[in-house]
């Protein structure tokens, strides 16, 4: 049977799209104010959102029946057609968010117009009205949200962290204060003030969202080809980061991610920016609005372009421009990305082969050697019974670890290529990754101390200070007690200074500022994992970092170490519960027992 939906059914269902999350709610009510025209906006939150949002606005107000109006689906003063759709100067325009964000929360609106003499105060409940009458407020409006979801359980139920919420929002309002530095911002939470912007300009922004390093940094970037504009800051490569998120985008005000744009950047950066690392920078790009869709997806996060190529060579010449202006050499990287006509992909951008990566040792015998038909049996042979050899967690059946101690067992036959070490066990030959082997040793101890809270940490005589902006300070305030559990003690300073005072010994004497900031990149990556409770070896984040720490400091392929050295490695590896894969699942040791070996020379014992 058929049945028409309801309204409220409806628009929670459309709400699903819109609204996700308390960052959603925040988003659409701020645009919504910087649509009526506000000099000011404050958001305040409890609970990362989840119990209460409130944004106050000094904007147009609405009257009584625009009010009414406001929380229907598909009510909107911002088009009136649909060729309205092709040149949108507004930020919203479908008339959809209140209508959404009404039938999944608690909402209050008090509004009032500077011309009239009293205002609007409407009470929503799951899309119901429950209260409506006049009242006298100020000019221009306020929205409470309270308990987003609270008729939603399963989305409240799945709803993320308060930090990572946190993290969401405070991103999203340093975006909209970038974009319209004309506007002062403001965002409290739990009554703790996170960003404070009045209004000023994109630099003096700058200066109060990300600290005066940051603001000292910057260089004026500045280009115009026809009716396409660029303008802004960016900044010299030594303040790159590992993570993305410090590429501000502004295409007509809107904050925006796009992969041409962020291409064009890395090109226009070229040789000067290291590998895999991105810059900070600040960019409003102007171009006609009937060239830009952004009625692409419900929460416009994405935009289309009708002439890439042109924007691709704009912002790359810019960013060029400026850079060698302020005194930079750029050279062309050979491998670099040209433009593709790319917007429908949103996979990363391609990397680009590092020259410095670490040399691949060729493992497989070249197949000239392995023509004739005995060979490419004994290689067919090889290629199904290697399975016996992998470690128990990446084949089917399960690996029994030796029973016996296997001290007396070891018996070291060479290094070779100063990578592998050979030895003689009871097991079989055993062929070793010197360096997966150490890395995966020190792995275990450091996740050891954590299980046992006694982690070895290591104070930094020069405490290494890295410039952060307000959401990783909110993610590092919320984060600071787990990461100590970790060795890791840092400490905020100020607003846009963080310090980290110890790490895990294991890490080794001295940190680089670019370790520091890849740190803080990490855990932000993982706030969710970290603030979970988890087994220490399933944390993601610490392998990553073990992977930085380890590869610096643990024996390398190409170190030459001697034979007791090896020996101690292995019976160090095989003390291990899971000696058989490093950190990353890599295999740091097999063993080719014997009949392996015998398969290999086709000697067919049992037949
Ligand atoms: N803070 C505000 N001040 C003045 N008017 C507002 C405010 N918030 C909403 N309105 C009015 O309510 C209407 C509906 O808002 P809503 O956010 O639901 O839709 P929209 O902004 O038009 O489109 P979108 O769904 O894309 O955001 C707006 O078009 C606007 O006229
Ligand atoms: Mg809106």
């Amino acid at each position: 049977m058929i049945i028409e939906l309801d309204t409220l059914t409806i628009n929670k269902i459309a709400a699903g799209e819109v609204i996700e999350r308390p960052a959603s709610v925040v988003k659409e009510l701020v645009e919504n104010s910087i649509d009526a025209g506000s000099t000011q906006i404050k958001v305040a939150l409890q609970e990362g959102g989840k119990k209460l949002i409130e944004i106050t606005d000094d904007g147009s107000g609405m009257n009584h029946t625009d009010a009414l109006l406001s929380i229907k689906r598909h009510t909107t003063s911002k088009i009136a057609k649909a060729e309205d759709l092709f040149s949108i100067a507004s930020l919203g325009f479908r008339g959809e968010a209140l209508a959404s964000i009404v039938s999944v929360a608690q909402v209050e609106i008090f509004t009032k117009r500077e011309d009239d003499e009293l205002g609007t105060h409407i009470q929503v409940e799951g899309g119901k009205i429950l209260l409506d009458k006049n009242i006298s407020v100020a000019n221009g409006t306020k929205i409470t949200v309270r308990n987003l979801f609270y008729n939603v359980p399963v989305r409240r139920k799945f709803l993320k962290s308060e930090t990572t919420e946190m993290n969401h929002i405070t991103e999203y309002i340093t975006k909209l204060a970038l974009a319209f530095p004309e506007i002062s911002f403001s965002l409290v939470h739990n009554n703790r003030s996170v960003i404070t912007a009045p209004k000023g300009d994109l630099l003096s922004q700058i200066n109060s969202i990300f600290g005066k390093n940051i603001a000292k940094a910057c260089i004026p970037i500045s280009r115009t080809e026809d009716e396409y504009t660029v303008t802004g800051f960016i900044t010299k490569p030594e303040f790159s980061r590992k993570s993305r998120d410090y590429l501000y985008v502004f295409v007509l005000n809107r904050p925006i991610v796009n992969k041409v744009i962020t291409d064009a950047i890395l090109r226009g950066y070229s040789t000067a920016l290291p590998h895999n690392r991105s810059p900070i920078v600040f960019l409003n790009i102007t171009i006609p609005k009937n060239e830009v869709d952004v009625n692409v997806h419900p929460t416009k996060k994405e935009v289309r372009f009708s002439k890439e190529a042109k924007l691709f060579s704009l912002v790359e010449i810019a960013v060029k421009e400026s850079l060698e202006k302020s005194g930079l050499e750029i050279f062309e990287r050979v491998s670099e990305t040209k433009y593709k006509p790319t917007i429908l992909d949103k996979h990363s951008s391609p990397k680009t082969v590092s020259k410095t990566q670490p040399k691949q040792i060729q493992s497989s015998p070249s197949p000239s050697l392995v023509q004739d038909k005995v060979g490419y049996k004994v290689v067919k042979t090889r290629e199904k019974s290697i399975d016996h050899f992998l470690p128990s967690t990446q084949r089917g059946t399960s690996y029994q670890k030796p029973e016996h101690t296997p001290k007396s067992m070891i018996k070291i036959l060479g290094i070779i290529k100063d990578t592998y070490i050979i030895a003689e066990t009871n097991e079989g030959l055993l062929l070793c990754d010197q360096h997966a082997a150490h890395e995966k040793i020190n792995y275990s101890k450091y996740v050891d101390q954590i299980e046992r809270k006694k982690i070895n940490v290591q104070s930094l005589l020069a405490p290494v200070s890295v410039s952060i902006k307000p959401s990783e300070l909110e993610v590092i305030n919320d984060l600071k007690i787990k990461l100590k559990e970790y060795g890791f003690e840092l400490e905020i300073f100020g607003k846009n200074e963080i310090l980290i005072r110890t790490i895990p010994s294991i890490m080794g004497v001295a940190i680089s500022y670019d370790l520091a900031k890849d740190l803080i990149d990490i855990f932000k990556e993982n706030i969710d994992q970290i603030s979970k409770q988890t087994k220490p070896e399933d944390l993601d984040f610490i392998k990553d970092i073990v992977s930085i720490f380890a590869c610096r400091r643990s024996i390398k392929a190409g170190d030459k170490i001697s034979v007791s050295e090896a020996e101690s490695l292995i019976e160090n590896l095989l003390k291990l519960e899971e000696p058989y894969t490093c950190p990353h699942g890599r295999p740091t040791m097999v063993i080719l027992n014997q009949q392996y070996i015998e398969e290999i020379f086709q000697r067919d014992y049992k037949s």
